[in-house]
């Protein structure tokens, strides 16, 4: 399958630093993959700890004068680079297809989603207001918001677009530079972002972008380095514990999107049908890899085979396939690895007493396909309770009361979001405010977009992203005193 592009350009193979296109020191480079067919797309140059090290003394220079710039002129370089993303979003969604594996139509619409963050962030990043507090006595006390430094950002392979300008935008905003390491499975999305970024006019040093098979090598530099003053990832929750522990030596601050094993709770007064299809959005969005993606299906004993019927004979209709075919609704996962894995996770559900309703094993479609599965007889004490699958898989878990719901899906150590259907008014308000989550849709599974705080509690994370919040993260709050007024 070959990459066919208008702009040719916009492949990029190359580490991008302080303003220049280039190969690792060493000349190392790493493979990317179709996962469709598990051809080689490109071989990107795999930068380490020295380059990693250049591109963070090139951040410290350029933001400099960056931060000193009037509010309104870094919002114009933002609002550039949205126009410049909205003009390619056929190459970008092709480029992302062709890496990650999601379809053409997921694509476009996750390059409008990451194009609707430098959008909002151009312009909150007006908007940083600081204070004047009453005082008693005879001084005034002031505050202002300044920019936290610079910003190292680790950004993971399921949305290769939006979860970088969700990061590269309120740093941008707010005054500072960004160093930034994409997935090693999805540079290419990441390369094409950031020649968009200097076509739009960003100074060198300000977005660097550090692809790389060696994580722990950039991650070390990125974790240790003092001039990096906070560092925001999203991924794993295994992996965000590690990176604030190396952060600790050098108190970086840090933003965390990690893991999430996100219940839907439908009860049995709710509305059927906009259950059955809010559940399939959240299950199945991106072939399951999404760390908001519903993992567990709690669905209430009176509604439960009705649910399950409806459910499972539209999973039936899914056309399993490549990202570049018109009819396909559901791609591939995006690795061989991740396919195993979530075979494993289904074949001990069975083994444990779970039934396939459908799918419930790797398709012939190829190396990384793996047909869209419903389990039923599931139960709180079997592991795919606990596990976040990352992959096409629905087990449909039945309880009788709400008090038992909201123990259910409490009852995990990730509290990212959460789903709730029902018409009971009382009950669309008990059950929010009781279940343990960043993020609760109500009768609604499509809760992202650039105006939200995005962002768990417990075990999945710190910090949110997007909305009016979403600049916090990038700033510092300085107190200032004036005394001595009254000489
Ligand atoms: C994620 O999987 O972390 C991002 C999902 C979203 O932004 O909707």
């Amino acid at each position: 399958m070959k990459l066919e592009l208008k702009d040719s350009s916009l492949l990029k193979t190359q580490a991008f630093i302080d303003g220049q296109w280039v190969d690792g020191d060493d000349g190392v480079t790493f493979a990317v993959l179709n996962p469709a067919t598990g051809d080689v797309i490109a071989e990107v140059a795999s930068v380490g700890q020295t380059e990693t090290a250049r591109a963070i003394a090139a951040a410290d220079v350029a933001m400099q004068e960056w931060k000193a710039l009037p509010a309104g002129q870094r919002s114009g370089i933002l609002e550039r680079w949205h126009a410049l993303i909205i003009e390619n979003i056929d190459d970008l969604a092709a480029i992302m297809t062709i890496e990650q594996g999601k379809p053409v139509f997921e694509s476009k619409g996750e390059v409008l989603y990451g194009a609707s963050y430098l959008k909002w962030f151009a312009e909150e990043g007006k908007r940083i207001y600081g204070d004047v507090l009453p005082s008693a006595s005879d001084r005034r006390s002031i505050v202002i918001k300044q920019p936290v430094g610079v910003v190292a950002a680790i950004t993971p392979w399921n949305f290769p677009n939006a979860m970088i300008t969700r990061k590269a935008a309120p740093a941008l905003a707010a005054g500072c530079a960004i160093v930034l390491k994409p997935a090693a499975e999805t540079p290419l999305s990441a390369l094409a972002l950031v020649e968009l970024a200097n076509r739009a006019g960003l100074p060198a040093g300000l977005f660097s972008v550090l692809p790389s098979s060696r994580s722990s090598s950039v991650g070390g530099e990125m974790t240790s380095n003092p001039t990096v003053k906070k560092l925001t990832f999203t991924g794993s929750t295994p992996v965000g514990k590690l990176l604030m522990k190396q952060c600790a030596d050098t108190v970086k601050r840090t933003s965390m999107e990690l893991g999430g094993n996100a219940p839907v709770i439908i009860f049995d007064d709710a509305d059927l049908d906009l259950a059955v299809k809010g559940a399939l959005v959240s299950k199945y969005r991106n072939s399951g890899q999404t760390c908001i993606c519903a993992n567990r299906l709690l669905v209430q004993e009176g509604i439960y085979d009705a649910f399950v019927e409806k459910f499972a004979a539209a999973v039936k209709e899914f056309r399993l396939g490549y990202g570049f075919d018109a009819e396909t609704t559901h791609g591939p996962v995006v690795s061989k690895k991740a396919l195993s894995d979530i075979d494993a996770i289904v074949q001990n559900a069975v083994k444990q007493g779970a039934n396939v309703v459908t799918g419930g094993k790797p398709s012939e479609l190829g190396n990384c396909f793996y047909e869209p599965t419903v389990l039923t007889n599931v139960n709180d004490s079997m592991s795919i309770f606990s596990e976040e699958i990352f992959g096409p898989v629905a087990p449909v878990f039945k309880f009788s009361t709400e008090t038992q719901a909201i123990a259910m899906a409490n009852d995990t150590e990730f509290g990212l979001a959460a789903y709730v259907y029902t018409e009971n008014v009382g009950r669309i308000w008990r059950v929010s405010e009781g279940i343990e989550y960043g993020m609760v849709g109500v009768n609604e599974t499509a809760i992202s977009s650039e105006v939200i705080p995005f962002g768990g509690v417990k075990e999945s994370g710190q910090g949110r992203e997007g909305s009016k919040y979403g600049l916090d993260d990038y700033l510092e709050t300085k107190y200032i005193c004036i005394g001595g007024l009254q000489r």
